[in-house]
């Protein structure tokens, strides 16, 4: 398989579990600066749970990355990556945390100039199934609404019930699929598009 039929629709985007595909990534990660303040955007979910959702930061990698490794495993993202995608100028990241602290949910979406793509959406497997993953994708379509973008795209394994049925309840179509796409599982991956109403 060419390195060309593992890359996203997003020309420049990253292939959302082929770590290889990040080689030229520095090591030592972006310059990140950290919010001290919750910013505006900040959302509680629901008091009762105490659970809020807002912008993730630079304070947020550290459990970026734990969330990454207990939802995906081997083809979780590294700490660089992640930074890199956190701060990256076309990136727009959100998270889920708890009062109690620590993060249960995280989503990302890279803008692009004719359309979104989702990038990742995570939740804490404690905290899977009570509709913390529809938040999240709610958030980020909202989000590419608001940078003026109606056609969203992303890439599910094609053995990913959970996510396929999250996707489909949202009215994400299948569109194509790529084979041995996810790294180092060699799962296909499916691509999906919804088209928003402006
Ligand atoms: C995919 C994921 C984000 C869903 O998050 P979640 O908080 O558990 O999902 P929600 O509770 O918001 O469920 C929303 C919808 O998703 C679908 N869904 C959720 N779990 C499902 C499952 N096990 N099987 C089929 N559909 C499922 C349902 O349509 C559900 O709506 P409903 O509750 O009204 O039936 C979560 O399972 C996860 O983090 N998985 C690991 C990481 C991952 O694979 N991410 C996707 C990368 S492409």
């Amino acid at each position: 398989m060419s390195e060309q039929s593992t890359r996203t629709p997003h020309a420049e985007g990253l292939n959302r579990r082929a770590s290889r595909l990040h080689a030229g990534v520095d090591q030592t990660g972006p310059a990140v600066t950290d919010q001290s303040k919750p910013p505006p955007e900040a959302k509680v979910i629901d008091p009762g749970i105490g659970l809020t959702m807002r912008p993730a930061g630079a304070r947020d990698l550290d459990e970026l990355v734990r969330l990454e490794q207990v939802c995906f495993g081997a083809e979780a993202w590294s700490w660089q990556i992640m930074a890199g995608e956190i701060t990256g100028p076309d990136r727009a990241y959100w998270v889920i945390e708890s009062d109690q602290g620590g993060l249960v949910g995280a989503a990302g979406l890279s803008l692009g100039k004719d359309f979104a793509e989702v990038m990742t959406v995570e939740v804490d497997p404690v905290a899977q199934g009570r509709g913390l993953g529809r938040v999240l994708m709610d958030q980020l379509m909202e989000k590419a609404k608001q940078a003026g973008l109606t056609r969203v795209l992303l890439e599910v394994a094609s053995n990913n019930a959970a996510a396929i049925g999250l996707y489909q309840s949202m009215g994400f179509t299948a569109i194509g699929r790529r084979q041995g796409y996810y790294q180092p599982s060699g799962q296909d991956a499916l691509v999906m598009q919804l088209q928003l109403s402006p």
